[in-house]
């Protein structure tokens, strides 16, 4: 089982998200466990406040330390002083499908600190053992979604989750290869027909079809990846034809 907590002021969202669909699923068949944590209920504070001005001035509200510190203490004592500490920033390590795998497979439980506002203050980082992750070269106004889309792609992997294992195989990111392009019924719309091969019923021709297409599409919308997808002497010579046609 993979076990999540989320340590977030709006906790909600995060149970709003995950409590619906395949992921609600996975948590109601046990492949899937999800706790959320009210940072605000780790403060001590009369006015419960999570938040405070920055030393040195300048604007926006940094997350204070304590409450993080003990909301983690909290999340340690029940999970056994067996987790992984993840902190969505957009300064961290990139998140990737690779990682994704990494987070399904792993056995300790993964606790997410969401920040808001400008930022956290830095004790958090020096004095807890935590990885930075990032989901993109973006800003969100907080650290939730990137949690949520981080458990999502994680979760989905864990035998059991999603209906056909099949389909996990020949994914996206595989290999450092997009898709190949997916057809089906009608055979013809719109006066677009769905390659021939395809209704061969020949599976060899049909899986080389597919390779082919996968590092044509690749090639086409992501040629960073290609440069680590593992392909054959001859589908590299294929692929500087591609380029060579381009520069033609
Ligand atoms: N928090 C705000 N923006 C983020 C991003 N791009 N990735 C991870 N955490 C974030």
């Amino acid at each position: 089982m993979m076990r999540c907590d989320v340590i977030s002021l709006f906790p909600e969202m995060v149970k709003a998200v995950l409590g619906e669909s395949i992921l609600k699923r996975a948590q109601e068949r046990q492949f899937l466990e999800v706790m959320t944590h009210q940072l605000r209920d780790f403060t001590h504070d009369k006015h419960h406040m999570t938040d405070d001005v920055p030393y040195g001035g300048g604007g926006g509200m940094l997350l204070k330390p304590e409450p993080i510190f003990a909301a983690i203490e909290k999340v340690n004592a029940l999970r056994g002083n067996d987790i992984r500490i993840i902190m969505p920033t957009p300064q961290g390590k990139p998140f990737d499908q690779r990682l994704a795998e990494e987070f399904s497979r792993e056995s300790r439980a993964l606790v997410f600190i969401c920040g808001h506002y400008e930022g956290i203050d830095a004790r958090v980082n020096e004095g807890l053992f935590l990885e930075e992750v990032s989901v993109g070269d973006f800003v969100l106004t907080g650290g939730e979604l990137p949690a949520i889309a981080m458990i999502d792609a994680a979760a989905r992997l864990l035998p059991g989750v999603l209906g056909s294992a099949a389909s996990i195989e020949e994914e996206s990111f595989e290999d450092s290869l997009l898709e190949y392009p997916h057809y089906t019924r009608p055979f013809e719309f719109k006066g677009m027909q769905v390659p021939e091969v395809l209704v061969s019923g020949n599976h060899a021709e049909i899986k080389a079809w597919r390779r082919r297409h996968a590092i044509i599409n690749t090639h086409q919308k992501r040629p960073d990846l290609l440069s680590d997808a593992v392909l054959t002497f001859g589908e590299r010579e294929q692929l500087n034809l591609l380029n060579e046609s381009e520069i033609a």
